[in-house]
């Protein structure tokens, strides 16, 4: 391939990345969105391996390996074991910039840079290895406390701020002292220590890093580790002279940053907080017995909540966390025609951070085949609640918690949350009064409007069902 075919192969694959990124941001254009993503990275690949001069075979057989791999993981991942599959490719990424830092370094005709060519080489080397090993094992930690293969409390080591602090001072000054030696030293073929030694506080730093933050932090912590992925891509770019690999590194790295941030403003967090760690257990708990001010929750059964949808004019469904721990989002599909049916408006209010991932309810949703013109961000139907006759809140906890905006002192002070108490009658769907991922105990159950129809959302649902069209 001649090098302006690749040119111009490499900026068509760009521009369909790009369109990609801007198809992913709506349902609708998802799927299109995919395409585009799919289509660019099958051109790329292939103007990248006819650029490429040397063992076609080993290449062949390393892709055939790889694509197989790949093939197999995406078949058998559960929607809900997402993000650890996510976790796992990024520590991929993160070991690739690694090794092709050090595949730069080392390879004897990788020298011949002068001056600030020669330092501006060096940092790129320096750069891809740090954000590479950061990645690396920082990855597989959040892979291994997503898989619940080690706990995900967080490990709070005393001073562990001055510690991380450290580490970084002393990366800052090997940084130096390797950028100043293989400049001005003719460099042939050898081993680095300060290299080697940032490399080992790198990987210990990206442990360390992930084992802070607590399990329920994790989804933003995958976000910000695709960002960091994304980075090493493009520092990887800057060694190999591959344009391609800068531009989606940057897009990469831009888009998980933008991502984690809207995480993080959903929740009313801090990013440097969720960072630091040391917030969110590995899951929910019992609700403290609190001040006895709250009053009695009120227990409704199935009959009883298909009698009060089926008597309702406008239903919003409120999806969360639950809905995915049971599966529940074809029953939900379901009962919505059955509803539909008998003339009712329905209606899905979706929060920003419902579940445990971006976009988790809406991918439940359209899997279930849910119409996508009826389900809305939070932001478009909150002040709709006072016309809502029944909210059916379905294995959702803080999003709907009242003391976000009541309780000052409340963990989850300033969250925006979707206020169904405004509504006549709200059923929580639950399987106890456990609190959700924030440990935080949720005054909306025991509000005079609000039922708590008890037990696994789906088994439950499929009984209001039943109910419903008998
Ligand atoms: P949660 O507040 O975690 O509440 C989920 C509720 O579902 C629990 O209280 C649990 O109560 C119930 N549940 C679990 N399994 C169930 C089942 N099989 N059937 C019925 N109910 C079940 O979830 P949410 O309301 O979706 O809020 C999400 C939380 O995650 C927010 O605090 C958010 O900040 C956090 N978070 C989200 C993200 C993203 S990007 N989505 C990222 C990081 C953190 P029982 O145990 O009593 O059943």
């Amino acid at each position: 391939m001649t090098e302006q075919l690749a040119d111009a192969a490499y900026l068509g694959a760009i521009i369909l990345f790009i369109l990609a990124l801007g198809g992913l941001s709506n349902q609708e254009t998802a799927r299109r969105g995919n395409f585009y993503g799919m289509l660019g990275m099958a051109i790329a690949l292939v103007a990248a391996i006819a650029g490429i001069t040397g063992n076609h075979a080993i290449l062949v057989g390393t892709l055939v390996v790889g694509g197989a791999v790949g093939f197999v993981l995406a078949r058998r991942v559960k929607m809900t074991q997402m993000p650890e599959l996510v976790a796992m490719l990024h520590s991929l990424v993160g070991l690739a910039a690694v090794l092709v830092g050090y595949a730069t370094y080392l390879d004897p005709d990788g020298h011949h840079y002068e001056g600030a060519e020669g330092t501006i080489h060096y940092i790129e080397i320096y750069l891809g290895i740090l954000i590479g090993a950061v990645t690396f094992s920082g990855s597989v930690i959040a892979f291994l406390k997503l898989s619940a293969r080690i706990g995900g409390k967080p490990l709070t080591l005393p001073a562990r701020h001055w510690l991380n602090l450290g580490l970084l001072i002393v990366t800052v000054v090997l940084g130096i002292i390797f950028v100043g030696q293989s400049s001005s030293a003719v460099v042939e073929y050898q081993w680095s220590s300060p290299l080697l030694i940032m490399t080992v506080i790198a990987l210990i730093f990206g442990i360390h890093m992930v084992m802070a933050i607590g399990g329920a932090d994790m989804p933003v912590v995958v976000s910000m580790l695709n960002s960091y992925s994304g980075w090493a891509a493009a520092a990887t770019g800057f060694m190999l002279e591959n344009d391609l690999l800068i531009v989606v590194g940057a897009l990469v790295g831009s888009s998980g940053a933008i991502l984690s941030y809207i995480m993080c403003r959903a929740m009313n967090r801090k990013f440097l907080s969720v960072i630091a760690g040391g917030f969110g257990s590995s899951g929910g708990g019992p609700a403290k017995s609190g001040d006895g001010e709250q009053g009695e929750a009120v227990a409704v059964s199935a009959e009883e909540t298909a009698e009060l949808m089926g008597e309702a004019k406008e239903i919003m469904i409120i999806p969360g966390y639950g809905m995915a721990v049971a599966q529940a989002q074809h029953t939900v599909n379901e009962m919505t025609k059955a509803l539909r049916g008998k003339g009712i408006n329905v209606r899905f209010g979706i929060h920003p951070v419902a579940g445990r991932m971006p976009g988790h309810m809406n991918v439940l949703l359209a899997e279930a085949k849910v119409p996508y013109d009826i389900v809305f961000e939070m932001d478009e139907i909150n002040d709709d609640f006072p016309d809502i006759d029944v909210s059916v809140v379905i294995g959702a906890n803080d999003i709907v918690n009242p003391s976000a905006l009541d309780e000052p002192d409340s963990p989850i002070a300033g969250m925006p949350v979707l206020e169904c108490w405004k509504g006549k009658t709200t059923i929580v769907l639950k399987r106890s009064m456990a609190t959700g991922y924030a440990g935080v105990e949720n005054p909306l159950f025991f509000k005079e409007n609000t039922r708590m129809l008890f037990g696994d959302a789906r088994e439950s649902l499929e009984s209001v069902l039943k109910a419903l069209v008998s």
